[in-house]
């Protein structure tokens, strides 16, 4: 087989800026080894995150002239309503500005005291925003999805088992709705079957519980639905997610993420009078119902960016690419959650650094090692970002030490990958030289944003 290669041609360029190891010692020293809190500039590779971070197409650029910037009725917002209406199917589509506004106002009307919210695995912005509300938010992933040495198709799967249980135990009339999330980010990127999404509905259904779907990385999803799941590899991308789409009730989305879009986002659903009141929250809050918190060009750029990322050679470029970072350091011995994720690497903390207790952060210390070693960026997602004190001040870890590498989309080559691995693979090497940090600054809530450390 030849080389799988970026299925685009580079019109514009972004320079990026270079420093050396002493530089980036000291820049990282100033911002309290944290890398939330550097300048970008001084970053080389920036895989913090794949939301908002995406290459633009020079269809989507030309789109964004073509905006129409009227306050009501504007023809971008018929293009943006019609693009996700071909996708899911839903009656009525409400843009935001991210995908968090769209949670905001869905559990601002759903949630609220004695309401719980079974989801595989909620994010950070889903999980604050019900629990915001007053309601409780409940993950049911799927056992071999909390393994991260296993490999399996499907490691976003909902336990279907455990969510009826929790249906039955707590009332069906204390659940607004269940979410599944496509695909699983806070649990590796990992994908959701098809017959997984069917008997999650199924279990809805029988309870009469709408599912939403909290779509960001939908069409990476399909993608392994196509490779990996009987019965759809002659289905093309565009039939899997309507199939998807079609056991939804309704649907969340940040468009930053498969909208390949630096902003936007939507709320969708089949039921009129849940769309009504959606609607009057987001004339309070985001905009009136044909913007939404959005410019007439932004709805240009994710209309045309959801009929881009149905592009399977997009999609076989974009799944791979990602994989051959995974086997490049499974190849030298790095740990990492297997198999690759469709938008990132996870390093499995634990198993690189078994000498750093949880308490001392082994994730942050690879973050900075990868920092100063290669100017890479990256994000703990482990006891700094979801470690609880209890009341005698010792710290309570998540099941999971990671770091996550989060890859852009359209935005590095193989040779920037290629970097990437060498970084990481060398920081392995002499990973018998990482301390661990202790905190000198910690916020209240969300701590890992703002957090200082000094090594220990
Ligand atoms: N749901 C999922 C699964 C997400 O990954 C994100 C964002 C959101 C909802 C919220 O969307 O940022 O547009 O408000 N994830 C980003 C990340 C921030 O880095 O994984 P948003």
């Amino acid at each position: 087989m030849k080389t799988i290669i970026e299925p685009f041609k580079i019109k514009s360029v972004e320079p990026i800026r270079f420093t050396t190891k002493e530089e980036r010692e000291i820049i990282l020293k100033d911002a309290g080894y944290n890398p939330f809190l550097i300048h970008a500039d001084d970053v080389l590779i920036d895989l913090l995150t794949d939301s908002g971070t995406s290459a633009m197409s020079a269809a989507q650029w030309a789109g964004i002239m073509q905006g129409d910037e009227s306050y009501a009725g504007s023809r971008s917002f018929y293009r943006f309503e019609a693009a996700i209406r071909k996708i899911t199917g839903m009656k009525f589509i409400i843009p935001t500005h991210q995908g968090r506004a769209a949670e905001k106002i869905l559990f601002s009307i759903v949630g609220g005291k004695g309401k719980y919210f079974p989801n595989n695995t909620h994010f950070d912005t889903t999980r604050a925003n019900i629990e915001f509300s007053g309601a409780e938010a409940d993950d049911f992933l799927n056992e071999i999805g909390k393994h991260p040495e296993i490999r399996a198709d499907f490691k976003g799967n909902m336990d279907i088992e455990k969510l009826e249980k929790f249906i039955q135990e707590k009332g069906k009339e204390n659940i607004p709705l269940c979410m599944i999330t496509i695909t699983n980010n806070s649990g590796g990127g990992q994908p959701v079957s098809m017959q997984n999404i069917r008997e999650t509905k199924e279990v809805c259904t029988k309870y009469g519980i709408p599912l939403f779907i909290d779509a960001c990385r939908f069409a990476e999803n399909a993608y392994f639905i196509k490779i990996r799941e009987k019965g759809y590899e002659h289905k093309s991308i565009l039939e899997i997610v309507q199939e998807i789409f079609s056991y939804a009730d309704g649907v969340t989305m940040s468009a930053k993420k498969d909208a390949l879009v630096n902003i936007g986002g939507f709320l969708a659903m089949q039921d009129e009078k849940l769309a009504t009141q959606c609607r009057n929250l987001l004339i309070v809050t985001e905009g009136f119902p044909t913007y939404g918190g959005l410019a007439g060009r932004d709805l240009e750029a994710v209309a045309q960016g959801l009929e881009e990322v149905l592009d399977e050679n997009y999609l076989h470029y974009r799944i791979r690419s990602v994989a051959y970072l995974g086997d490049k350091l499974v190849a030298a011995g790095v740990p990492i959650i297997e198999p690759p994720g469709g938008h990132a690497i996870y390093l499995d903390a634990k198993r690189f650094l078994p000498e750093i207790p949880p308490y001392q952060f082994p994730g942050q210390a690879i973050v900075c090692a990868l920092y100063i070693e290669g100017g890479i960026r990256s994000v703990e997602i482990g006891s700094v970002m979801f470690g609880k004190n209890d009341e005698n001040g010792n710290m309570i870890s998540p099941p999971m030490e990671l770091v996550r590498l989060a890859i852009p989309r359209r935005v590095y080559t193989q040779s920037h990958i290629d970097y990437v691995s060498e970084v990481v693979i060398d920081a392995y090497k002499q990973r018998d030289k990482m301390r661990g940090l202790k905190f000198t600054y910690e916020a209240p809530m969300l701590r890992h944003f703002t957090a200082k450390f000094e090594p220990v």
